[in-house]
């Protein structure tokens, strides 16, 4: 099962998605894998968070051209090395609010980017889909190629409402497309020590039980410093707890992928 693929997902804006992609990435790295970001945002946040300022410049390729039916570039035309050791980036452009035009009238276009992040072969251990904020054509094609989704849930009551669209998404997409398989779990982020958090995180166990990852992500200003000075937290303040709580959870889904897979090898 290589590249084990994670796609970053939830239709709600400002979660922690890319934060967590780019955080998980570095913890992942840190340990040896070798990592692919794919920035998969028009808005281009994951790959402005890596310290590419100006994308639309800087790139002559991006997911773009990965995507578009009339180009099929291969990912590896298109990647750039970031300053994370052992991490690449396939970086956005905001031309990607357009695709969805171009791949709605292709035969088979849910599979587009399954069929090139599978060309990279053994190249990666790892490959982070980072979705934009919709449940639209480029959240469908990541929960297609991904193994595992990751949703960040903000502790919040609205939050909870939320989930429930997305469940409506990932049923059907499972049958539409066969994959049974795709698992998701959720994370919860941004938690402070009040009251009305811890409630809301209970509550969100009890909903969604074993679905939840044990590790949770507490609230910290070092998160937006990291993203301004263009870096992961993981790489910005290495011992602090919020890194710590990036690298704990890099080792629960490594646990826990070992553990699928024993189960699926009987
Ligand atoms: N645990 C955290 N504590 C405090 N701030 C955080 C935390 N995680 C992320 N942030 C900050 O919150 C903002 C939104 O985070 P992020 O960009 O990761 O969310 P997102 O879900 O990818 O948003 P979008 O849907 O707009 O792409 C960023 O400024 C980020 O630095
Ligand atoms: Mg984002």
């Amino acid at each position: 099962m290589k590249p084990y693929i994670i796609a970053l997902t939830n239709q709600k804006g400002g979660v922690g998605k890319s934060t967590t992609a780019l955080n998980l990435a570095a913890s992942f790295a840190d340990r040896g894998s070798r990592v692919l970001l794919i920035d998969l945002d028009p808005h281009a946040g994951l790959t402005f968070s890596l310290g590419f300022d100006e994308p639309e410049k800087a790139f002559k390729k991006t997911a773009y051209e990965v995507l578009d039916p009339d180009q099929r570039t291969p990912i590896a035309d298109v990647v750039v090395e970031t300053k994370i050791p052992n991490v690449d980036l396939v970086p956005s452009h905001q031309d990607l609010v357009e695709i969805d035009y171009k791949l709605v009238n292709q035969a088979d276009w849910a599979r587009a980017l399954a069929k090139r992040i599978a060309a990279t072969g053994q190249r990666y251990d790892l490959v982070m889909l980072d979705c934009p904020p919709s449940l639209g054509v480029l959240t469908r094609m990541a929960l297609v190629a991904a193994h595992l989704a990751v949703v960040p849930v903000q502790a919040e009551w609205l939050a909870l409402r939320g989930l429930q669209l997305l469940n409506h998404v990932v049923g059907p997409l499972r049958e539409d497309t066969d994959r049974h398989d795709l698992r998701v779990r959720y994370l919860v982020t941004m938690v402070q020590s009040t009251k009305h958090h811890e409630e809301v995180e209970q509550e969100i166990r009890a909903v969604f039980g074993d679905e939840v990852f044990r590790t949770v992500i507490r609230r910290s200003v070092r998160f937006a410093d990291s993203t301004l000075a263009g870096q992961p937290l993981l790489l910005y303040q290495h011992d602090h707890q919020g890194a710590q709580a990036y690298r704990e959870l890099a080792e629960e889904i490594r646990a826990y992928e070992q553990q699928a897979q024993a189960v699926s090898e009987g």
